[in-house]
């Protein structure tokens, strides 16, 4: 396991907690009134788009943190989502049985605009594993706060039967990149998601069995096709790592983080991606020049302390929380490694400076404090 020596500087705890005030305030202020989330207020290509993945754990975070309401608000802006496409579930589920299944083209997309429309822009639009961490995300903020799961069963009812007929689909992956892929943490978002659903009483017993069903596939083809040297892999067939995994690991637990492939993920991430303390995506990363990202931070944050690795989960959370500038905004990337310098600029002329604030890295910051036990007083 990683055994490098703690040099990071003491941060105050007060620090900590303030930082996490201060983000969940950001995060609840800039939620739409249709309760999306947008990713990136006023990054260019973000703007005005919420994702199912970022708005998931952010809607995530913000539970840890107390925020029953804007929480509750995003799970009914994705049933709305959900439930306005009922019909387009209910053609690729059938066209999936008929043995016909609909081209990529034809998936749910995997953002939508704040109000819940496809949007006009062109985007890397098919990827499952909003869909899955959705459902995961749902169910423990429903276990978190004693919430009932009622107002969203249609809406988890269609993601069920969705992902049931589409998970072992390639798909674009965390990064909306590799289209042609197997992504193994897609694999871990759809298994966590509908595994913990599953279990909650609110799908009938037939649904409930396809649920646990699905996820038992997905989980076994993982071990049978998605490990690499004993852990998990990037997708199906590559040797490398990506840094995504971490969730599967934790906070999802799609694999358990103190059993071998779940250690051995940990500390091969740790070990290829992270210096010291920023994570980077995947070592052949060229967007914006490949830098680091403090919410990948925060989930090997999260990963070291589910494993026991406390000190080095604390680092993790340092190294993110001086990410922040002076407006109290944390970006989506900084970039004081590059992986490929000579890439940077091409992405600045084309979209403008990198995203900031970016919404999830916030969220992923709040969940790692409140984990470590330093979200202040009022965080539960
Ligand atoms: C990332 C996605 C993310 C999106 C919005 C993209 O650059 O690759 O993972 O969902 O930004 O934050």
């Amino acid at each position: 396991m990683p055994n490098l020596p703690s040099e990071i500087g003491h941060v105050e705890d007060a620090e900590v907690a303030r930082l996490v005030q201060s983000s969940v305030r950001l995060i609840v202020e800039l939620q739409d009134k249709s309760g999306a989330y947008p990713a990136s207020p006023t990054f260019s290509a973000y703007r005005g788009y919420c994702w199912f993945r970022d708005g998931a754990f952010i809607a995530d975070g913000v539970s840890s943190a107390g925020e029953v309401e804007s929480a509750n608000r995003f799970f009914d802006w994705c049933s709305g989502v959900l439930e306005a496409r009922a019909d387009v579930v209910s053609r690729i589920v059938t066209a999936e049985a008929n043995g016909n299944p609909v081209p990529d083209r034809d998936m749910l997309p995997t953002r939508f605009t704040l109000a819940g429309g496809d949007g006009d822009d062109d985007w890397w639009d098919f990827q499952l594993d909003g869909y899955g961490t959705w459902l995961w995300a749902v169910t423990e903020h429903s276990r978190r706060h004693k919430v009932s799961l009622d107002r969203w069963r249609y809406a988890i009812e269609l993601t069920v039967d969705y992902l049931a007929s589409s998970w072992s689909r390639p798909c674009f992956d965390w990064w909306e990149e590799n289209p042609g892929e197997v992504h193994v943490s897609t694999l871990g978002c759809i298994a966590a998601g509908m595994n913990a659903i599953s279990d909650t009483g609110i799908l009938g017993e037939k649904r409930a069995a396809l649920a646990k069903a699905t996820a038992l596939s997905a989980s076994q083809f993982v071990l049978d096709r998605g490990l690499t040297n004993g852990h998990l892999a990037k997708w199906v067939g590559s040797e490398d790592v990506d840094a995504s995994l971490l969730a599967a690991v934790y906070p999802l637990q799609a694999v358990e983080p103190t059993s071998a492939i779940g250690l051995s993920t940990i500390e091969e991430i740790d070990r290829q991606l992270n210096v010291g303390g920023g994570v980077h995506r995947y070592l052949a990363d060229t967007f914006f020049g490949g830098g680091q990202w403090p919410l990948l931070s925060c989930m090997l944050g999260l990963a070291f302390e589910a494993a026991g690795f406390h000190d080095r989960a604390l680092e993790q959370l340092n190294w993110a929380g001086a990410t922040v500038n002076d407006n109290g905004w944390m970006p989506e990337q900084v970039p004081g490694h590059l992986l490929d310098a000579s890439r940077r600029q091409e992405w600045i002329d084309r979209w403008g400076p990198v995203a900031n604030p970016l919404l999830w890295t916030h969220a992923m910051y709040v969940r790692l404090a409140v984990e470590l036990g330093l979200a202040g007083e009022d965080a539960p």
